[in-house]
């Protein structure tokens, strides 16, 4: 076949079902042909002894995100979409939140003006649900369902987050009649109000308490809820960044009853635990993410989730602050209290490194696994697949090369993200993405940047087809 823009020659491509030898021929962005022998290209990647997979899909980063007054997020666009190809993904889906009292629309607005012209990589918006007034439920978000932003989430806690069950259940009945999906942060917000006061009182203020503030009882009872106002409503469900395994089997049993229940698990939740946070001084603040990560018998929980497939997607949750920044994990409130300690972690480049190295490379995962909780799922649970999610001809070619054995340190410096560290540094992984590419165009190789700011485009998306 002649004409061919790039051609992957000699690798061993893997997707959600299979794993063989053969060379992808690229035209205009999407793989044109699978086999062998396939002729010239403008372009040849010598693959021999590497993996071929679907660019990364991750579904849940927060990008540009309004985190309070005074604290800034550390990655935009530009700097979240490149952190994201340094990690081998391709596709990434921020949150566009609107803020109580604000419409929706004008939320989207201004989150498209961040995205537009900034992006290394393909992106596409969730939506954040905070202000479910007649407007939003009854006009505003069956409107924007139909134009493609087919997926939202609720909390339940954090101030001027948390929606009632009652307001949950509306939001529930929009996605019922539109087919949209609703994804749900499950964590018991008057709990978490109570035992937060109550560790005030006691002086127990330091980052370390932010663990304790958030039991797994009030995440396991937040899942429950969440599940049964979806059950009650007869509509499909995700519960995002599970960490635990009491939540795990909140969810495994509503699935063995037949209810749409999906699940996702993230990294912080395999190789963490709140012993992190007991870093001296303020150094815990690094791991404050919510739900919190836990211990051994959780992260055995957690894989004991993704080996069986309860939990169908793997994300990072990448929500960055800067360490040592007054706008960011050092704020001066949040040295008074862990309260006001900004939630989130960033990891958006090192989702797929800890899951390759943890579970493919260590024996616990297939390599079609891993393929399918990172990328195949993805793409299936928010309406992009079968354009993303595979290596399939006429899908875009999104591509990630891997080298199965380098053995890499992660230092903050290889993640190109707008942080000032990362959690994992230190770790040792084996395997690591050593090209992406994004529609036929490569945007990392070899840890060099590529790609152009601007090349990743919005995408419009169907529903969901899990
Ligand atoms: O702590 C976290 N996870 N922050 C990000 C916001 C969220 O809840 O996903
Ligand atoms: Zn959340
Ligand atoms: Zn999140």
């Amino acid at each position: 076949m002649s004409g061919l823009d790039v051609i992957i020659r000699g690798g061993t491509v893997a997707t959600a079902s299979d794993t063989f030898q053969c060379d992808v021929g690229i035209r205009g962005g999407r793989v044109a042909v699978l086999g062998h022998e396939l002729g010239p290209a403008g372009n040849v990647i010598d693959a021999t002894g590497k993996l071929v997979l679907p660019g990364g899909i991750d579904s849940h980063v927060h990008f540009s995100q309004p985190s309070g007054p005074d604290i800034v997020m550390a990655d935009d666009f530009e700097s979240g979409t490149r952190s994201a190809a340094f990690g081998g993904n391709t596709t990434v889906l921020p949150f566009c939140l609107q803020e109580k009292g604000s419409s929706l629309r004008e939320a989207v607005n201004r989150y498209h003006k961040l995205a537009d012209g900034n992006c290394y990589v393909d992106v596409s918006f969730h939506l954040i649900i905070s202000d479910p007034t007649e407007q939003v439920l009854g006009q505003e978000l069956p409107a924007l369902i139909e134009d493609g932003y087919t997926s939202f989430k609720v909390f339940m806690t954090y101030e001027d987050l948390a929606l009632s069950d009652r307001e949950i259940l509306e939001v529930m009945s929009v996605a019922r009649e539109t087919g949209a999906l609703v994804m749900v942060h499950a964590e018991n917000y008057d709990a978490i109000r109570f035992l937060t006061d109550r560790l005030e009182r006691a002086s127990k203020t330091a980052p370390y308490y932010h663990a304790v503030s958030r039991p797994v009882v009030v995440e396991r009872e937040a899942t429950h809820r969440a599940i049964s106002l979806a059950e009650l409503v007869d509509v499909p469900v995700m519960i995002v960044h599970v960490s635990n395994r009491e939540s795990m089997e909140e969810i495994r049993r509503a699935q063995q009853k037949g209810l749409k229940v999906y699940g996702e698990t993230c990294p912080q939740y395999l190789v963490l635990t709140a012993d992190d946070l007991q870093g001296l001084n303020m150094e815990g603040a690094k791991y404050v993410c919510s739900p919190p990560p836990r211990d051994a018998a959780s992260q055995a929980a957690c894989w004991e989730g993704i080996q069986t497939g309860v939990f169908s997607v793997f994300s990072s949750d990448h929500c960055p602050f800067r360490y040592d920044d007054p706008q960011g994990k050092l704020a001066p409130k949040g040295r008074t209290s862990f309260r006001w300690v900004p939630n989130g972690i960033p990891g958006v480049a090192t989702r797929l490194p800890i899951l390759f190295s943890e579970g493919v490379a260590k024996g616990r995962i297939d390599i079609n696994r891993f393929v399918a909780l990172t990328s195949t799922n993805h793409a299936k649970t928010y309406g992009l697949y079968p354009r993303k999610g595979t290596i399939a001809v006429g899908a875009d070619a999104d591509i990630a090369i891997w080298d199965p054995d380098k053995r890499v340190v992660i230092t903050h410096d290889l993640l190109r993200d707008g942080s000032d560290y990362t959690p994992y540094e230190g770790r040792e992984v084996t395997g690591w993405p050593i090209i992406t590419m994004v529609r036929g165009q490569v945007v990392v190789s070899h840890g060099e940047l590529l790609g152009t700011r601007g090349h990743g485009s919005y995408l419009s998306r169907n529903k969901s087809s899990m």
